[in-house]
Order: structure tokens, then C-alpha cells, then sequence
């Protein structure tokens, strides 16, 4: 089932595997193909959901702002429309994770695990909200090239010497990634609120990954939430960054499992 109406709008979803679902929510300006080694690692094992978010990949794109509620908003239609029931385990990286605080604050009961990738739950401060705001302008401009500039701060310096083809992939995926899309999301971002005080309520397992070389969320900042949240495992990935499940899949993949196993 590739295609899903929610909304009104076309959502494409890779949907692979039976078992305990796993929901893998991608970063920004990204697409569901940046979870290929995990959709193949666990959907042997899990029935493992991973759509594209309205905006990106192959789903269809609604200009203006889209915000993180809103995307909450379609994972949990997803759900529904997927006939799926029992509690998920949600995966979210970055904006991933932005989307996941959302969630659980609004769909608690639909949630059996989180798993949180490089991201934050604090909000944007004002100048990089408006920074966000004037990158989404001159995105609507000049198409998506602009966004190319984040690729230097999403791996690890060991990764675009090693393996050059995890930074090819993610060129790929943002330069044919709508540029009505990617401005969405930006004011999406810009305007999300501050989850940190949810942080302290989360009453189910979380998993917090993040990689060593990680020069957006870095592992200071991750470490500072595993604190602030109850139930917690913190992994530090080596040989990764931002994109540590691009880069170093076979030790994000074991800590996942480890996590999933103890449940
Ligand atoms: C992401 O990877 O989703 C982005 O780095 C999120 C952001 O721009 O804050």
C-alpha cells in the first residue's frame, strides 16, 4: 500500500514486515529512504511504517506552514487508515523527533515506546527561527539548492571522508525535495513550542541516540534530556553525526534492538 489519502492529501508509506509496529519518522529536508538499513534490518522482525511526510518524497505537498502538530496529526490518521491498534514503537530523527514530542502529548495511549535520533526538545531560539523564516523565503526563490548548505553539518567529518555516498543520498533527497515542501516545514519548525516541560511525564520507554560527532544536536544536549525523561537509555553513536542512522547503521540498528528486546 504505497499510497494513502489522509487529509485530502497523498501520503506514500513504506509499509514492510508483521510483528510489533515500529513508525520511523524522518529528518528534515529528508524522506523515508534515509531509514533504508533499518526498514531492512527490523521489517524481518517488526511490521515496520515509513512514510514520507506530507511535503516530502513522493507525497503530495501543501504550501504555507506546515506545523509539527500537523504532522502528528497525519502519523496518527496513518495509523488509523493502517488499521493499526496496538500501541506503536515511534522512531523519529530531528524534525523526527520534533514531531515525536508532539505525539506523545497529544496520543499517549497510541504509543508503546519512543526512539529519538539527534534531535532536541528545545524550541528554536529567536534568531534561528528567523533565520528559518529567510531560508524558506529564498528556498520559494531559487528552488532547493539553498538547503544544500546544512549537508557540511549533518555528518561526521570521518563519514564524508570514509563515505561519500551517505553525503550523494542525502543531496539526492533534498534536491528533489519540493521547495514549497521544504518552506513549510521550515516555518513549521520556527514556529514549534517548547517540549522540554513534557520531558518529566513521559511514562513509557525511551531510547535517546545520538552520534558522537553530532554538530547540531550534540551529545551534551541529548545527554541533558536523558536526564529530564523518566525511563531512559542514552547511546552514543561513534563514527556518526547528525545522521547517525545513515552512518553508522550497524550500531544504531544494535542499540534498537537491544531496546526493542527488553521490552
Ligand atoms: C533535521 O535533521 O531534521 C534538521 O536538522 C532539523 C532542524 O533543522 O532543526
Amino acid at each position: 500500500m504505497p499510497m494513502v489519502t489522509i487529509d485530502g492529501i497523498g501520503i506514500h508509506v513504506s509499509d514492510h514486515g508483521h510483528g510489533h509496529p515500529i513508525l520511523f519518522v524522518h529528518g528534515f529536508p529528508l524522506n523515508h529512504t534515509m531509514w533504508n538499513t533499518q526498514i531492512t534490518a527490523f521489517s524481518s522482525t517488526h511490521r515496520v511504517i515509513a512514510p514520507d511526510l506530507r511535503g516530502f518524497g513522493r507525497s503530495e505537498v501543501t504550501p504555507g506552514t506546515v506545523s509539527m502538530d500537523r504532522f502528528a496529526d497525519d502519523l496518527h490518521a496513518l495509523l488509523d487508515t493502517l488499521n493499526i491498534s496496538e500501541p506503536v514503537t515511534m522512531c523519529g530523527l530531528s524534525m523526527g523527533g520534533y514531531i515525536a514530542w508532539r505525539f506523545i502529548e497529544k496520543y499517549p495511549q497510541r504509543l508503546r515506546s519512543l526512539i529519538l535520533l539527534d534531535t532536541r526538545a528545545a524550541a528554536d531560539t529567536p534568531k534561528n527561527a528567523q533565520n528559518r523564516l529567510t531560508l524558506a523565503e529564498r528556498i520559494l526563490k531559487e528552488g532547493p539548492e539553498p538547503a544544500k548548505d546544512m549537508l557540511p553539518n549533518l555528518v561526521s567529518p570521518r563519514t564524508a571522508q570514509n563515505r561519500p555516498e551517505v553525503l550523494e543520498e542525502l543531496q539526492e533527497m533534498i534536491l528533489s525535495t519540493s521547495p514549497d515542501g521544504i518552506a513549510a516545514a521550515l516555518r513549521g519548525m520556527a514556529e514549534r513550542p517548547d517540549s522540554t516541560d513534557l520531558l518529566a511525564e513521559i511514562g513509557i520507554p525511551v531510547l535517546l541516540v545520538v552520534g558522537t560527532d553530532d554538530r547540531l544536536t550534540p551529545p551534551e544536549e541529548m545527554r541533558q534530556l536523558a536526564e529530564l525523561i523518566p525511563a531512559t537509555d542514552f547511546v552514543e553513536i561513534p563514527e556518526a553525526g547528525h545522521m547517525a542512522p545513515m552512518e553508522n547503521p550497524t550500531a544504531v540498528n544494535a542499540a534498537i534492538e537491544r531496546f526493542l528486546n527488553r521490552q
